[in-house]
């Protein structure tokens, strides 16, 4: 090849993704030199603990604490900066921006809740901020949406967003192993975050369909407003339970339009099992995105781990140094003008129901329950209780599985609420949205 440009670059964060990244531009300089058109050169790294044993050699740059080294760097033109959390990351980056760098993040939850700060600043500061890997791990949706599908009103999102959550589902059904046990699994493979509770409970997941909503639809919701469940109460019970009756349980995030409103939910749902997100397991993320003009378009891939989140980090890098980025990103800020549209409420949402109950083995409790869903305008598609020992006493618990026909989210949170006053209840109640 010719003699080609070098493109000087900064890393802040040399966790499982910063380490993937590292590996990338490693092993494969010629392969990215001929994509970006320069060469990518890493110059400085920025860590937490720079005496920290890592399984990656970086004795080739300098690593220290400081992030004034790669500010004060002439020759460090973008940064790409792979913490998490709110704060330090936060401030570093502004500062990063105010000293004229462009930025590469995969920090969703950041994104979430400062990206428009973060990218009102990039605008006026004529900067640039990419973050394909913050959304799906190694799968393209943030470009999907943000240029392939630029002729298309958006109708829906749906899909998985969370790999970790995905692993355990996954892997409590394959390998009848505890929830705790497969999460640290999970976490030893570094898919979870720092705080693994985000994984599990949803938040990760809202978060980065916050974000594809923003994109998508132009409309901002908050975490507190869209219909948000984890999967931390799902026990190995439901997954068989769920298995049996040809479901499988995914923790689904879903954005549509509907009767003119916005429809938002992360919810752990029973899906058929031969469809295609049932079909995803592991660590793998899916979405299906489906266009006025195109259709539904499917993609599923890694949406967690080391390689497949710094494949997506260095698109960005590729994309930002042949100047794809800049035009990207402001086409996007473009679109972030439209008027917002509003969320469908909470309570008019329709779904069909499975409804798991841990009650006591006496006279009248599953007639008790059926009386407060058919009062509450609740109709029952089918129940189920396993055979139970029989005791001579009251003792005994039954677990009690109803699925419903379709009902509204009000309708059940009524039901809930008088069903959470019954004394008949041994456990936790479980309820999950069915989606045929
Ligand atoms: P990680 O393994 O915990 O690594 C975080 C890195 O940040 C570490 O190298 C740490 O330094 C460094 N760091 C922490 N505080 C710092 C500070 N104040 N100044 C400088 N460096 C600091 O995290 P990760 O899994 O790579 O995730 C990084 C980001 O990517 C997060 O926003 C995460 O949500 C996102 N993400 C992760 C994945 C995934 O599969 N892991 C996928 C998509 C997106 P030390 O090494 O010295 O402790
Ligand atoms: N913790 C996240 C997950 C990493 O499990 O999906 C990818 O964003």
């Amino acid at each position: 090849m010719s003699e080609v440009a070098n493109l000087g670059l900064g890393l802040v964060g040399c966790g499982t993704v910063g380490t993937g990244v590292v590996r990338i531009l490693q092993s494969s300089p010629d392969l990215l030199t001929r994509q970006a058109g320069k060469r990518l050169t890493l110059r400085r790294i920025v860590v937490r603990d720079p005496g920290k044993v890592r399984d990656t050699d970086l004795s080739a740059w300098p690593v220290s604490t400081d992030l004034t080294s790669i500010i004060s760097d002439p020759d460090i033109h973008a940064v790409i900066h792979l913490v998490g959390g709110i704060e330090p990351a936060r401030s570093g980056i502004i500062s990063l921006l105010q000293a004229g760098k462009d930025v590469i993040t995969a920090n969703k939850a950041l994104l979430y809740s400062h990206g428009e700060e973060l990218f009102s600043l990039a605008k006026s500061l004529g900067r640039t901020i990419c973050f394909e890997a913050a959304v799906a791990g190694g799968i393209p949706i943030i470009s999907a949406v943000n240029t392939a599908l630029t002729a298309n009103e958006i109708v829906s999102i749906e899909g998985i967003l969370n790999g970790t959550s995905n692993f355990i589902l996954s892997r409590m059904l394959d390998r009848r192993q505890t929830y705790e046990e497969v999460l640290q699994e999970a976490q030893a493979r570094g898919y979870a975050e720092a705080d693994p509770a985000m994984d599990v409970d949803g938040t990760d997941a809202a978060q980065k369909l916050v974000i594809l909503t923003r994109l998508a639809f132009g409309t901002s919701v908050s975490l507190d407003s869209i219909v948000r469940q984890g999967i931390q109460h799902i026990e190995l019970l439901d997954l068989i339970v769920a298995a049996e009756l040809g479901y499988r349980i995914k923790l689904l995030a879903a954005s549509r339009l509907s009767q003119g409103g916005l429809e938002v939910s992360v919810q752990p749902t029973l899906v058929r099992a031969d469809r295609s997100v049932a079909l995803t397991s592991g660590a793998a993320n899916f979405v299906a995105i489906e266009g006025n003009a195109v259709g539904v378009l499917k993609l599923s891939g890694a949406g967690a781990g080391q390689l497949p989140t710094a494949s997506a980090v260095l698109a960005d890098v590729v994309d930002y140094a042949t100047g794809r980025a800049a035009l990207t990103f402001a086409a996007m800020l473009r679109m972030q003008d439209r008027t917002p549209i509003a969320l469908q409420p909470q309570e008019e949402l329709t779904r069909r129901q499975y409804l798991r109950f841990t009650v006591a083995d006496q006279p009248h409790v599953l007639a008790d329950i059926a009386d407060i869903l058919g009062r509450n305008g609740i109709s029952i598609s089918s129940v189920r209780q396993d055979e139970t020992e029989d005791r001579g006493d009251d003792t005994g618990v039954a677990r009690l599985v109803i699925m419903t026909h379709r009902t509204t989210e009000g309708r059940l949170r009524a039901a809930d609420a008088e069903i959470a006053e019954l004394r008949s209840l041994r456990g936790p109640r479980i309820r999950m949205p069915i989606s045929d």
